[in-house]
Protein backbone atom coordinates (compact mmCIF):
# COMPACT_ATOMS: atom_id res chain seq x y z
CA UNK A 1 0.00 0.00 0.00
CA UNK A 2 3.04 2.33 -0.03
CA UNK A 3 2.09 3.34 -3.38
CA UNK A 4 -0.82 5.33 -2.33
CA UNK A 5 -0.75 8.92 -0.74
CA UNK A 6 -4.21 11.22 0.03
CA UNK A 7 -3.80 14.89 -1.31
CA UNK A 8 -6.41 17.65 -0.45
CA UNK A 9 -6.37 20.84 -2.62
CA UNK A 10 -6.79 23.54 -0.02
CA UNK A 11 -10.04 26.29 -0.07
CA UNK A 12 -7.21 28.46 -0.20
CA UNK A 13 -5.87 27.54 -3.69
CA UNK A 14 -9.17 26.40 -5.18
CA UNK A 15 -10.34 29.78 -4.55
CA UNK A 16 -7.20 31.59 -5.80
CA UNK A 17 -7.74 29.24 -8.75
CA UNK A 18 -4.44 27.44 -8.47
CA UNK A 19 -6.38 23.98 -8.80
CA UNK A 20 -4.77 23.72 -12.46
CA UNK A 21 -0.80 24.82 -11.91
CA UNK A 22 -1.14 22.46 -8.94
CA UNK A 23 -2.35 19.50 -11.13
CA UNK A 24 0.30 20.60 -13.39
CA UNK A 25 2.96 19.62 -10.33
CA UNK A 26 1.36 16.68 -9.91
CA UNK A 27 1.38 15.75 -12.87
CA UNK A 28 5.07 16.83 -13.32
CA UNK A 29 6.07 14.81 -10.39
CA UNK A 30 5.36 11.50 -12.18
CA UNK A 31 2.13 10.74 -9.65
CA UNK A 32 -1.14 8.77 -11.42
CA UNK A 33 -4.03 10.27 -10.16
CA UNK A 34 -6.55 7.47 -9.05
CA UNK A 35 -9.50 9.35 -8.39
CA UNK A 36 -10.31 13.29 -7.77
CA UNK A 37 -13.51 14.94 -6.80
CA UNK A 38 -14.30 18.19 -6.43
CA UNK A 39 -16.20 18.92 -3.13
CA UNK A 40 -17.08 20.95 -0.30
CA UNK A 41 -16.71 19.57 3.23
CA UNK A 42 -19.39 19.83 5.64
CA UNK A 43 -18.28 21.59 9.40
CA UNK A 44 -19.45 17.50 10.40
CA UNK A 45 -16.68 16.09 7.44
CA UNK A 46 -13.66 18.67 8.12
CA UNK A 47 -14.00 17.30 12.10
CA UNK A 48 -14.59 13.73 11.14
CA UNK A 49 -11.32 14.03 8.52
CA UNK A 50 -9.37 15.64 10.94
CA UNK A 51 -10.07 14.09 14.24
CA UNK A 52 -6.82 13.38 15.27
CA UNK A 53 -5.85 17.21 15.77
CA UNK A 54 -9.54 17.40 18.08
CA UNK A 55 -7.25 18.91 20.79
CA UNK A 56 -5.22 20.74 19.52
CA UNK A 57 -5.89 25.33 19.59
CA UNK A 58 -6.52 25.92 16.25
CA UNK A 59 -8.91 22.89 15.63
CA UNK A 60 -11.86 25.17 15.23
CA UNK A 61 -9.91 27.51 12.75
CA UNK A 62 -8.88 24.56 10.76
CA UNK A 63 -12.10 22.76 10.09
CA UNK A 64 -13.95 26.20 9.88
CA UNK A 65 -11.24 26.92 6.73
CA UNK A 66 -11.91 23.23 5.23
CA UNK A 67 -15.15 23.64 5.08
CA UNK A 68 -15.29 27.19 3.80
CA UNK A 69 -14.84 26.46 0.32
CA UNK A 70 -14.68 23.95 -2.20
CA UNK A 71 -11.61 21.68 -2.29
CA UNK A 72 -10.27 18.93 -4.45
CA UNK A 73 -9.65 15.81 -2.95
CA UNK A 74 -7.38 13.28 -4.78
CA UNK A 75 -5.72 9.96 -4.40
CA UNK A 76 -2.26 9.77 -5.49
CA UNK A 77 -0.07 7.11 -6.53
CA UNK A 78 3.49 6.69 -7.06
CA UNK A 79 6.23 4.42 -5.32
CA UNK A 80 7.00 5.82 -2.14
CA UNK A 81 4.24 7.85 -2.38
CA UNK A 82 3.68 9.51 0.90
CA UNK A 83 6.96 10.67 1.46
CA UNK A 84 7.48 11.70 -2.26
CA UNK A 85 4.23 13.89 -1.89
CA UNK A 86 5.33 15.25 1.25
CA UNK A 87 8.79 16.40 -0.55
CA UNK A 88 6.55 17.69 -3.48
CA UNK A 89 4.40 20.10 -1.44
CA UNK A 90 6.90 21.12 1.10
CA UNK A 91 6.99 22.04 4.99
CA UNK A 92 3.65 22.38 6.72
CA UNK A 93 4.58 25.84 7.24
CA UNK A 94 4.82 28.06 4.33
CA UNK A 95 7.74 30.30 6.14
CA UNK A 96 9.81 26.83 6.33
CA UNK A 97 8.88 25.36 3.03
CA UNK A 98 12.05 24.59 -0.04
CA UNK A 99 12.29 26.42 -2.83
CA UNK A 100 10.16 24.75 -5.57
CA UNK A 101 7.89 23.05 -3.28
CA UNK A 102 4.04 23.61 -4.02
CA UNK A 103 3.48 25.28 -0.39
CA UNK A 104 6.38 27.92 -1.05
CA UNK A 105 5.05 28.67 -4.37
CA UNK A 106 1.20 28.90 -3.36
CA UNK A 107 0.46 28.78 0.46
CA UNK A 108 -0.16 32.14 2.57
CA UNK A 109 -0.05 30.69 6.07
CA UNK A 110 0.33 27.93 8.49
CA UNK A 111 -3.18 27.93 8.42
CA UNK A 112 -3.89 28.35 4.92
CA UNK A 113 -1.39 26.29 3.39
CA UNK A 114 -2.56 25.24 0.16
CA UNK A 115 -2.58 21.57 -0.02
CA UNK A 116 -2.72 18.66 2.34
CA UNK A 117 -0.70 15.32 2.50
CA UNK A 118 -0.97 12.01 4.08
CA UNK A 119 2.25 11.94 6.70
CA UNK A 120 2.00 7.81 6.73
CA UNK A 121 0.90 4.40 4.81
CA UNK A 122 -1.38 4.21 7.34
CA UNK A 123 -3.33 7.60 7.04
CA UNK A 124 -2.92 7.35 3.61
CA UNK A 125 -5.14 4.75 3.51
CA UNK A 126 -7.23 5.89 6.11
CA UNK A 127 -7.70 9.33 4.48
CA UNK A 128 -8.40 7.53 1.08
CA UNK A 129 -11.19 5.66 2.40
CA UNK A 130 -12.74 8.75 3.81
CA UNK A 131 -13.18 10.56 0.79
CA UNK A 132 -13.27 7.36 -2.07
CA UNK A 133 -14.48 3.76 -2.27
CA UNK A 134 -11.99 1.67 -3.99
CA UNK A 135 -13.90 0.91 -7.01
CA UNK A 136 -13.87 4.90 -7.41
CA UNK A 137 -9.93 4.36 -8.13
CA UNK A 138 -8.92 4.25 -11.45
CA UNK A 139 -5.43 2.36 -11.60
CA UNK A 140 -4.96 2.04 -15.02
CA UNK A 141 -5.46 4.54 -18.29
P1 LIG B 1 -2.42 19.60 7.15
O1 LIG B 1 -1.26 18.93 6.50
O2 LIG B 1 -3.69 19.64 6.39
O3 LIG B 1 -2.70 18.91 8.55
C1 LIG B 1 -3.23 19.60 9.67
C2 LIG B 1 -3.34 21.07 9.41
O4 LIG B 1 -3.49 21.86 10.56
C3 LIG B 1 -2.07 21.56 8.77
O5 LIG B 1 -1.98 21.11 7.46
C4 LIG B 1 -2.17 23.06 8.95
O6 LIG B 1 -2.86 23.69 7.89
C5 LIG B 1 -3.03 23.15 10.19
N1 LIG B 1 -2.24 23.69 11.30
C6 LIG B 1 -1.19 23.13 11.89
N2 LIG B 1 -0.74 23.93 12.90
C7 LIG B 1 -1.55 25.01 12.92
C8 LIG B 1 -1.61 26.17 13.71
N3 LIG B 1 -0.72 26.38 14.69
N4 LIG B 1 -2.58 27.07 13.44
C9 LIG B 1 -3.47 26.84 12.47
N5 LIG B 1 -3.47 25.74 11.66
C10 LIG B 1 -2.51 24.85 11.89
Amino acid sequence: MNKRTFAIIKPDAVRNNYTGLIYDRILKANFTILGAKLIRMTKAQAEGFYAVHRERPFFTELTDFMSSGKCMVLALEKENAVAEWRKTIGATNPAEADAGTIRKDFATSLGENAVHGSDSDENAKLEISFFFSESELIANL
